[in-house]
């Protein structure tokens, strides 16, 4: 039998309740590692869990809200002592309102600058540490396709833009100390994301994607599982994935 290839591993993943996280949870749980998994609705983790668990696998969910540095911070301190160890941070946790800067409220800026870059930065910045004690980490953020090319959705695609050109800034900073970062950048994934967004942003987005076929929240997940299961002297950078028929 094959050995599972993050056997011993530890892995937070956040944005864990849904789509893209949810997905990622149960890819590298398959491949053995432990993971930990975060957001704010406690039921969708707790029924997670249960199925990681049912999968012969190990999983801890841990409510938390990434806008608030002490939560964020106590999310990683969790994971150490329950698991002690942090090999891979996954930064999934995410909202966007896809729309022009001038269809977007003050609060939607705010929210998504909170959720997509500070909920980004307190994670990163409480995991450091302990990834450099260990000699060993990896990080991965989950931009978009926004985040490099240009779409209609002006703050989003800002925050985006500041996820992907931190993800590699980083890298050049704490490589030397065998930290990874990897920055996934994806296209239009069909999950419950575009459902968070104003009623009229909503139908816009849906109008724009009409009947394409979009990526698959496992999609995603078989990327990030495929950055993090290189050796440790190959970092993934970048991977960029859109719908084949997306412009
Ligand atoms: N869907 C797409 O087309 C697409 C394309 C490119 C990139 N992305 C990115 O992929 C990531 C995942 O999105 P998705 O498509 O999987 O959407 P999703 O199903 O709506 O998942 C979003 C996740 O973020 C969590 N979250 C939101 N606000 C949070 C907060 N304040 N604190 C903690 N967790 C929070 C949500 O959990 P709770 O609500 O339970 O807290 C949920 O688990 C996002 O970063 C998104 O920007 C999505």
């Amino acid at each position: 039998m094959q050995t599972k290839r993050l056997k011993g591993k530890v892995a937070l993943v956040t944005g864990a309740s849904s789509g893209i996280g949810e997905a990622t949870a149960l890819a590298l749980a398959a491949e053995g590692a432990r993971v930990a998994i975060a957001a704010r609705r406690v039921q969708r983790l707790n029924d997670l869990a249960d199925r990681i668990r049912q999968g012969g696998g190990e999983a801890l969910p841990i409510t938390a809200d990434v806008r608030d540095e002490a939560q964020a911070t106590t999310m990683v301190e969790r994971v150490l002592q329950d698991f002690e160890r942090l090999d891979i941070l996954l930064n999934i946790a995410g909202v966007g309102v896809a729309a022009p800067f001038q269809n977007t409220t003050t609060a939607e800026y705010r929210q998504m600058v909170e959720v997509n870059f500070l909920g980004l930065l307190y994670p990163i910045h409480a995991a450091l540490p302990a990834m450099k004690a260990q000699g060993a980490g990896h990080i991965v953020i989950v931009s978009s396709g926004t985040g490099r090319y240009i779409h209609p959705s002006t703050v989003y695609s800002g925050t985006k833009h500041a996820a992907s050109a931190m993800a590699e800034s980083l890298r050049r900073e704490i490589g030397k100390d065998w930290i990874r970062v990897t920055s996934i950048e994806p296209g239009a994934v069909r999950t419950e994301f575009t459902s968070h967004m104003r009623d009229e942003v909503r139908a816009s987005v849906e109008q724009r994607l009409g009947d394409m076929v979009q990526l698959e929240s496992e999609d995603v997940a078989a990327a990030i599982l495929y950055a993090v299961t290189q050796p440790p002297h190959v970092n993934v950078n970048i991977l960029t994935l859109y719908p084949t028929q997306q412009a």
